[in-house]
């Protein structure tokens, strides 16, 4: 196998329905995953459920239903959304699944035999809806300093991982590879807690059953966390890797996560895989949280986004670009329908839908749709294309970093400059005199050119979109990549263009 790429979002609750803050984890990985697979990498994109649980069991319960009942059933939301969203995972991982439990019975296994699980009895302070322990100190005024809810104190017998044995490992590792915890603000906080000091952890319950058992003991069920985060792992086949995907892939290039979730990645899951002496994954990265027009989401409040309606009203490319480019990844961001429309209006319908209709509606008129062979460059076409070569390099960098708002703002920049080539060149002028109509077809070819790039970057982002515009240009998107084809020139004169329907309308604001 060549280049691959490993990467996951958060297996998700299914006590929840799926709303913009699940999509928001899911599309970045997608994007990230088709930019990849378009630069010639190999690329294993996981999602999925975590389904075990007393917060589950207690949703069923509620609903009169068995937990296995309720998340059959709410499974199929989130992969209905997903097809909606256009996700391209590769794999969908569910907690209840057989291979699953399999590997998580190895994972405690290994780390059994290495004398760093054993059994003691377990009391503090409970918060049920985060299935988070908190010691008297963290408490918040006796609530969970997490979620604000109530907690209760629960004593148990209760399988221990000794955690606190690899507190220095931990800190070793998150010291000498500075792009393990991203953003750089969330590595610093995790190296505080790691340096307050890890007590060992206790991962398994004996107060409700939903769960997988612990083997030689099934009245415990193993903690939700050492069996939620073990799917990275289980859904590439570890332990016996029937299809050869854990030698392949594993450890992950990247765990997408949002910040709430960052101790259990970066503490908890790099401690397991330590002590079971596997590698650990090279990069955590966490991103901000959505407040809607100015609020938390909550199902009290009645505002809670729902991400089919969103797509159905204004389009699937419409939500994924205003997602990815109104907050930079990392931080906090707000969702109003108000900044949405701006930007579907003046990013998309504006910037990107008018150079498109521009560029093939003159190449229609004065070109019969064939794209003409440019005839030599002056000093205009080199500024305007010299930057499309740099452009798709910081591009490249940007998306490593996950910085997905920076590289559409540099897509966006070219996008800019083709419509300023546009203006400045005027070709409805060039057109008039015969005399220039090599010119012209310079002019013509540049701006299809740029298109092409423009498609093949912003294909990942809005992946409807980058295919219309490149077939709009006579070429398969099925065979057009940016590997071997980011560079200028890719384009053959003599091929045939078609006139372009508006890509994006403009929506009027309510
Ligand atoms: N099941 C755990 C994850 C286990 S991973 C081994 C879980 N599930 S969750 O469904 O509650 O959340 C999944 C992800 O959705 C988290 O990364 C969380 O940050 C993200 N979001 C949930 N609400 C969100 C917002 N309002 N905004 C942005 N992302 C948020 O945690």
């Amino acid at each position: 196998m060549g280049k691959t790429y490993y990467l996951t979002t958060p297996i998700y609750y299914v006590n929840d329905v799926p709303h913009i803050g699940h999509a928001y984890t899911t599309l970045a990985c997608d994007v990230m995953a088709r930019y990849k697979r378009s630069r010639g990498f190999e690329v294993f994109f996981l999602t999925g459920t975590d389904e075990h649980g007393q917060k589950v069991e207690k949703a069923a319960q509620a609903a009169g239903e068995t937990p296995l009942d309720l998340a059959d059933r709410v499974v199929k939301r989130f992969q209905f959304l997903w097809e909606k969203l256009n996700i391209s995972h590769t794999d969908f991982i569910r907690t209840t699944q057989e291979r699953h439990k399999k590997s998580v019975h190895e994972l405690f296994r290994r780390i059994e035999a290495k004398g760093d699980i054993y059994l003691g009895e377990y009391e503090d302070w409970y918060c049920t809806p985060c299935e988070t322990f908190w010691t008297e100190t963290q408490l918040i005024e006796g609530n969970c300093p997490d979620c604000g809810r109530p907690t209760e104190k629960l004593k148990e017998e209760s399988y221990f991982f000794r955690m606190s044995k690899y507190q220095d490992a931990l800190l070793d590792h998150i010291e000498t590879n500075p792009d393990f915890i991203q953003p750089r603000t969330r590595r610093n906080e995790i190296l505080s807690f790691v340096r307050e000091g890890l007590r060992d952890l206790s991962i398994s319950r004996t107060t409700f059953s939903w769960g997988i058992p612990v083997e030689k003991n099934p009245g415990h069920v193993i903690y939700v966390w050492f069996d939620a985060l073990t799917n990275y792992i289980s859904a590439l086949g570890f332990p016996d890797d029937p299809d050869g995907h854990f030698a392949s892939f594993w450890p992950a290039d990247v765990h997408v996560i949002g910040k709430d979730i960052l101790r259990f990645h970066t503490v908890y899951w790099p401690t397991f895989l330590l002590a079971a002496g596997l590698p650990l994954p090279k990069k955590v990265f966490a991103h901000g949280w959505w407040t809607v027009e100015g609020q938390k989401m909550s199902k009290s409040l009645r505002n809670v986004v729902e991400p089919n309606m969103l797509v159905d009203k204004y389009g699937v490319d419409a939500i994924r670009y205003f997602l990815l480019r109104e907050v930079p990844f990392g931080l906090d961001g707000d969702f109003s329908h108000a900044a949405l429309v701006h930007r579907i209006n003046s990013d998309l319908a504006n910037d990107l839908g008018n150079l498109v209709s521009r560029t093939t509606a003159m190449l229609a008129k004065y070109f019969d749709g064939v794209v003409p062979a440019p005839e030599g460059s002056e000093e205009i076409d080199r500024s305007f294309i010299d930057p499309f070569s740099i452009a798709v390099k910081t591009v490249d960098t940007q998306m490593n970093d996950l910085a997905f708002n920076k590289a559409l703002q540099t897509i966006w920049e070219r996008i800019g400059a083709a419509n300023k080539y546009i203006d400045e060149t005027a070709p409805w002028t060039l057109a008039k005199d015969p005399a220039t109509r090599g010119r012209l077809g310079t002019v013509m070819y540049n701006l299809l050119e740029a298109m092409r790039l423009i498609a093949l970057l912003v294909g990942p982002f809005m992946p409807e979109t980058g295919s219309k515009i490149l077939q709009i240009l006579g070429l398969d998107p099925e065979k057009t990549h940016l590997d071997h084809q980011d560079r200028w020139g890719f384009l053959s004169s003599g091929t045939q263009v078609a006139k372009a329907e508006p890509l994006f309308p403009r929506i009027e604001a309510e």
